[in-house]
């Protein structure tokens, strides 16, 4: 098994390494996203008016839920698969840029999804807004070679267009929904409706051609809508749709209530993970109660719960009653990468930096980001910390062992920790107020991800989980970008939960 960034420096990505073949799966022309694009900024406004005029996604997500059910999709919205007893997937989540790093993933995905039943995509399938046009080269071209199933669940950028496209292409080629009567004038959804982003007349008009990528018999996903369960083997892995602003519709939350019971083992796949960050979001379910009520209650059995929406790989083996419950983050599997080195010492729910896992590791993020910066400001010599260096300066802020022994000795000096400082390291959320330089979402918004940032090492992983009646296996495995790992993708963390 080939090193891992918990290694060694080369292991992460670091130093001349030779380039992955990843390239050659590009398309010719790769439209970048620029979130500094005043077109995109406003293309992507629907989450800004939801949370301004009241949020119609439960509505929606409703109508959609309603035209699937008369298409003949089953009433408990449950995929029942003939896998066997001993079987593995795949979890991928925030895939979908379409550019170097989504792309730099998928050779390793391949290798190690070989042998593996389908695949669960973990939100924001495609960036900015979901379009059915993009899907071409966000889903179809990088995907077109796992030989099985993928299905999926919405991020927000999904929703952005009214989550027609993901429809589409996820549940059956679902035509569009009838127009809604216009909202009476003057009120906040008249307003909403007038100010509100759809998609293009003629978006989607390639879909039916760029489709046959995946059309092979083995490949066939059919979903009953944007939120499900599948009973696969021993367990049931369960999908939910936390739309726009990252809660659930009543509807959906009397749907999750049904399927979470029984002895079965369970597995949630959400696009907002509950623990993220070093804190708690138990994400709300409309008329009362959250989704982290229903995979605690003891019930239930849930045994795992796998987030997206946040760029890169966290894990935090939460006590309950006695129980451990894995709460994964895995948002790393293709959009650019979002900062570990913001993390603060964990502390939270009996989990410490002792149990906490993180990729990137926070010393290899806290490298990434100077180099960033250092190229984005011209100011490279001021900026770049080696990977030594940062990890040392992140130690010492952190109070936490390098996540991995460092090499030749590494000085921490008083450019090492102002850099380490403007880049966000170890600053709580109460002292927030400090001046730093963004790195985490806002960067999305400031810095648009540049050609620049267009070389490995890519800090980009995917999930393996192995499943047997006594047990399942969950592997995060990395990608560089370096052809190293992609040849033999590294193991950044495993962790076998034990089915009772
Ligand atoms: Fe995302």
């Amino acid at each position: 098994m080939s090193d891992s960034s918990r290694d060694t420096a080369e292991g992460a990505g670091w130093g001349a390494a030779e380039r992955g073949a990843y390239e050659r799966l590009m398309p010719t022309e790769v439209q970048k996203i620029s979130w500094l694009d005043p077109r995109m900024l406003w293309a992507a406004r629907n989450g800004v008016l939801a949370s301004w005029f009241g949020d119609p996604t439960g509505r929606t997500r409703s109508r959609w839920v309603a035209q699937r059910a008369a298409a003949g999709a089953p009433a408990d919205k449950v995929i029942r698969r003939d896998d066997p007893d001993r079987f593995s997937f795949m979890v991928i989540g925030d895939t979908g840029e379409g550019d170097a790093p989504q792309y730099s993933v998928v050779p390793g995905f391949l290798r190690v999804g070989q042998d593996t039943r389908f695949t669960v995509l973990a939100s924001d399938v495609i960036y900015p807004v979901g379009s059915a046009d993009d899907y071409d080269t966000k889903f179809f071209r990088p995907y077109q070679d796992y030989r099985a199933p993928i299905y999926a669940i919405p991020g927000n950028h999904d929703w952005y267009e009214d989550l027609g496209g993901f429809m589409r292409v996820f549940c059956d080629d679902a035509p569009p929904l009838a127009p809604e009567p216009a909202p009476r004038p003057l009120t906040r959804a008249w307003l909403r409706s007038l100010l509100w982003h759809r998609a293009r007349r003629h978006d989607g008009q390639r879909l039916d051609e760029v489709r046959k990528l995946r059309s092979a018999p083995a490949q066939r996903a059919v979903q009953p809508g944007p939120y499900w369960a599948i009973d696969a083997g021993p367990v049931r892995i369960i999908g939910i749709d936390t739309g726009l602003l990252g809660t659930l519709d009543a509807e959906q939350g009397a749907w999750l209530r049904e399927v979470s019971q029984g002895p079965r083992p369970k597995i949630l796949v959400t696009g907002s993970p509950l623990y993220v960050d070093g804190e708690h979001h138990p994400c709300p379910i409309d008329g009362g109660g959250t989704v982290d009520d229903l995979v605690r209650d003891p019930a239930h059995h849930y045994v795992a719960a796998i987030g997206g929406d946040i760029h890169n790989y966290q894990r935090y083996p939460v006590d309950v009653d006695g129980r451990t419950i894995q709460y994964v983050v895995s948002g790393g599997g293709g959009a650019f990468m979002h900062a570990t080195h913001t993390i603060p010492r964990v502390d939270i729910a009996g989990v410490t930096e002792d149990t906490f896992r993180c990729y990137p590791l926070r010393g290899d993020s806290l490298a990434f980001y100077s180099r960033l910066y250092g190229r984005r400001l011209r100011l490279r010599r001021f900026f770049t910390l080696t990977d030594a260096e940062a990890a040392a300066v992140v130690g010492e802020r952190l109070h936490i062992r390098p996540g991995r022994t460092p090499g030749p000795e590494a000085r921490i000096t008083r450019r090492t920790r102002l850099v380490a400082g403007l880049l966000g390291t170890g600053s709580r959320p109460d002292k927030a107020k400090r001046f730093r330089l963004p790195v985490r979402k806002i960067y999305t918004q400031l810095f648009s991800p540049s050609s620049a940032t267009y070389s490995p090492p890519f800090f980009k992983c995917f999930l393996r989980l192995d499943v047997t009646p006594e047990s399942v296996t969950l592997r995060c495995h990395a990608a560089t970008g370096n052809l190293a790992q992609e040849l033999d993708p590294p193991v950044e963390d495993e962790v076998t939960i034990a089915l009772a």
